[in-house]
C-alpha cells in the first residue's frame, strides 16, 4: 500500500511507492489520477507525523534501522543498575550448582512468583529443571567476590561459603551470611526464548536481612549508598 513500510531483517526499512503495481492488486490507480493523490495524502500523513501506521512502528526522520550487535545489546542493558543474585540448585546426583544472574524479576503477588532468564549453556539450568527447585540469593554488598566466583565455571564454587539447605526448595543452598534476602522457589513453568530459558518459580519461603545490596552497573560492582541518592518527585 502507498506509504506502507516494512520492517525487520538486515535490509531494514522498505517503502512501497504510490501507484506501484502489486501482483494481483485490484486497487492499483494511475499515477496521475485524482485518486492517486488522495491515496498518497491519506497514507503518507501519519508517516510524516511519526504516528503509528497500521500498527507498525515509524521512526524519526534520519533514524536508520541497523541490525543490533551483541556488544550494543549488552551496552543498552549495561546502562541500567541492577541487583545481583546467585541462583542455586542441587542436581540429580546431589551436586550443588549455582550461577550469578541479574535477570531476576518479580512476576506475581498472588501467588508470589518470580522469573529468571538462564542461558541454555548454564550447568545450573539442568539442575533446576531436574530437581524442580531453586533458591534466589540476592547478594549483599559483601558479595562481589561471590558474584565473580558464580559467574565462572569452577567445580568448587561453594568452597568456603557459609550455607544451609533450603527447607522449602529441595535443599538448594541458601547463602545466608552474604545475602540481603533469599527466596526459596519451586519451578512453576519454563519458556525457551532465543538462547535463554525463562524459569518461573513459585516462592515458597524466604527471608530478608538488614544489609545493603550489591549493585552491578556498566560491568562493575557497586555498594548501594542511599544517602547519596537524590529523591525525585513528591
Ligand atoms: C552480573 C552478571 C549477571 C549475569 N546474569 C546472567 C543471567 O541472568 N543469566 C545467565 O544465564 N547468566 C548470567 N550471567 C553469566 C553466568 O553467571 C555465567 O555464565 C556462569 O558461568 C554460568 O554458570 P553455570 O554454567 O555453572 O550455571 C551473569 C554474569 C554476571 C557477572
Amino acid at each position: 500500500m502507498c506509504g506502507e513500510r516494512e520492517w525487520g531483517g538486515a535490509g531494514g526499512e522498505r517503502a512501497a511507492g504510490c501507484g506501484e503495481k502489486k501482483p494481483g492488486s485490484p486497487y492499483r490507480v494511475h499515477p496521475k489520477s485524482f485518486w492517486y493523490y488522495v491515496r498518497c495524502a491519506l497514507f503518507l500523513r501519519p508517516r510524516a507525523a511519526n504516528l503509528e501506521l497500521h500498527g507498525k512502528p515509524t521512526r524519526q526522520k534520519g533514524e536508520v534501522q541497523m541490525p543490533i550487535e551483541t556488544g550494543s545489546f549488552r551496552s543498552i542493558f549495561g546502562t541500567l543498575p541492577t541487583p545481583v543474585a546467585v541462583i542455586t540448585a542441587v542436581d540429580g546426583e546431589g551436586n550443588q550448582r549455582g550461577l550469578t544472574t541479574n535477570t531476576v524479576t518479580a512476576l506475581s503477588m498472588e501467588p508470589p512468583m518470580l522469573l529468571v532468564c538462564l542461558d541454555e549453556s548454564s550447568t545450573t539450568l539442568p539442575a533446576i529443571l531436574d530437581s524442580r527447585f531453586f533458591v534466589v540469593n540476592f547478594l549483599a554488598d559483601s558479595g562481589a567476590g561471590i558474584s565473580q566466583t558464580f559467574a565462572g565455571k569452577a567445580d568448587d564454587k561453594f568452597a568456603g561459603l557459609t550455607q544451609r539447605p533450603a527447607a522449602r526448595a529441595g535443599g538448594a543452598p541458601v547463602l545466608a551470611d552474604d545475602v540481603v534476602a533469599h527466596a526459596e522457589c519451586e519451578v512453576h513453568s519454563t519458556l525457551r526464548a532465543g538462547d535463554h530459558t525463562i524459569v518461573i518459580g513459585t516462592v515458597r519461603d524466604g527471608a530478608v536481612h538488614d544489609r545493603a545490596p550489591l549493585m552491578y552497573h556498566r560491568r562493575q560492582y557497586f555498594r548501594w549508598s542511599p544517602p547519596e541518592l537524590a529523591a525525585i518527585g513528591d
